[in-house]
């Protein structure tokens, strides 16, 4: 089975006190192994089956077992290890345990902690088959589940008690791969990101400006994508009506000029991707009318200069270098899409090209999809779907070239 990535990620595993405790242990070892960090929490009972001490030197901190025991340095720990979890996994969650959870009780470690997570739960039942068919028991894991919590197993096969049928601990690679899932990809966990996105606005006089029918959305979805794989992400956005994507960091811009210092400043401070998914004006007026233009006769022509290229500058100042980011650029076509990418690879210097047909249904400006061609020097890919989608096929292009490019420590 593939190693599991917990990088930069919390678990707190929740111990039943049943037989299968002690595989709980490979639990925590296996996202220790992913990189990430385990907090443990133990039911009385459970520490009939386990010591303490097993899951302190897997997880290397203090285990929570007494909520009120005045010598541990764990004085509130259970709100300290609801606070930083990013997922709680109950394994093994007895009979008993479920039931104490769907009450709402708060009469140990464990079910005090479980009270005050806010992040998603996997429950992992464990018991013999005849309890685990009993109604009662049914019921609690479909209130759990109705409730948002997650399970996984139990699966058949032979019981420790001799019984044979459901109620096996599910195995811990399943049991940490379900928890994987629930967390989602971090393979760009450490890489500094920056995205550019949605329109400028290039003034013409108080009242007027130039620019163009990009809403953000595709670059938000790059950004947002991004983060929630573990970049650290830096959104330059021009005008939008959307909502900041959870996780990236937002500068807000109107010009292609502020939107050029922006993305210097955040180079500056270190970047390993480039994606430029603004639509950035090529063309401001030459001079910005201080009042409101006039209908003057004689004056209907504005003179334009170019704005900076931000693709291309990055391109010139970094391609080619061994350690360069990775550059994504994007490219808003009418007609011959792909020959128009490749030009714009070769002439920005990028690594990819992200074309789209705009004018097509579904695709481009303000839709929620987008259909695009991955345009590289070897290689061309289409690509459709939400422009969520799109963005993971776009990380995903991007995942093996920044490994290339700028290995990982470890
Ligand atoms: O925002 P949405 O409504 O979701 O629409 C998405 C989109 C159609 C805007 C997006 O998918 C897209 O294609 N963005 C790039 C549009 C564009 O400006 O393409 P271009 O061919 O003009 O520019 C090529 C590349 O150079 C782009 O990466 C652009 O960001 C960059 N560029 C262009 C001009 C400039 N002065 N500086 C730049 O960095």
């Amino acid at each position: 089975m593939a190693r599991m990535n917990f990088r930069n990620r919390t678990v707190v595993l929740c111990v039943g006190g049943g037989i299968a405790a002690y595989k709980a242990c490979e639990v925590a070892r296996l996202v220790v192994k992913g990189g990430g960090t385990v907090r443990v929490a133990m039911t009385p009972a459970a520490t009939r089956f386990v010591g303490p001490l097993t899951f302190q030197a897997i997880s290397g901190a203090p285990v929570l077992v007494d909520l009120l025991d005045p010598a541990t340095d764990l004085a509130y720990g259970h709100l300290g290890l609801a606070r930083s979890a990013d997922l709680a996994i109950v394994a093994p969650a007895t009979a008993d345990l479920i039931a104490r959870i769907r009450a709402g009780m708060g009469d140990d470690g464990v079910t005090t902690t479980l009270l005050a997570m806010t992040c998603p739960v996997l429950v992992a039942p464990a018991m013999n088959t005849r309890m685990w068919a009993n109604a009662a028991v049914q019921e609690n894991v479909a209130a759990l589940r109705a409730r948002g919590m997650h399970v996984v197993g139990p699966e058949a096969g032979e019981l420790a008690d001799g019984d044979v049928g459901e109620g096996r601990l599910a195995d811990p690679a399943q049991i940490a791969l379900a928890a994987a899932r629930l967390l989602g990809r971090q393979d760009l966990s450490g890489r500094r990101v920056v995205v550019t996105a949605g329109p400028t606005r290039e003034p013409i006089d108080p009242v007027r400006f130039i620019s163009n029918p990009s809403t953000g959305k595709m670059g938000y979805a790059v950004a947002a994508r991004a983060a929630r794989r573990g970049a650290d992400v830096t959104l330059v956005s021009g005008p939008t009506a959307l909502a900041d994507p959870a996780g990236a960091r937002v500068v807000r811009v109107e010009t292609a000029e502020e939107m050029a210092r922006a993305v210097d400043a955040a180079a500056a401070a270190g970047m390993d991707l480039f994606v430029g998914a603004a639509a950035v004006s090529d063309y401001r007026p030459r001079e910005v009318a201080p009042q409101k233009r006039k209908k003057t006769p004689g004056e209907e022509t504005l003179v334009l200069a170019r704005t900076p290229d931000i693709l291309a500058g990055l391109g010139a100042r970094l391609a080619g270098r061994p350690d360069a980011p990775v550059l994504v650029g994007f490219a808003a076509e009418t007609e011959e899409v792909i020959a128009n990418a490749r030009e714009k690879l070769k002439a920005k210097r990028c690594d990819l090209v992200v074309a789209n047909k705009v004018g097509a249904p579904g695709a481009g400006f303000a839709s929620d999809t987008n259909r695009v061609a991955l345009v590289s020097s070897d290689e061309l890919a289409e690509i459709e779907g939400t422009k969520e989608q799109v963005a993971e096929a776009i990380l995903d292009w991007i995942l093996p070239v920044l490994e290339t490019r700028r290995p990982r420590d470890g």
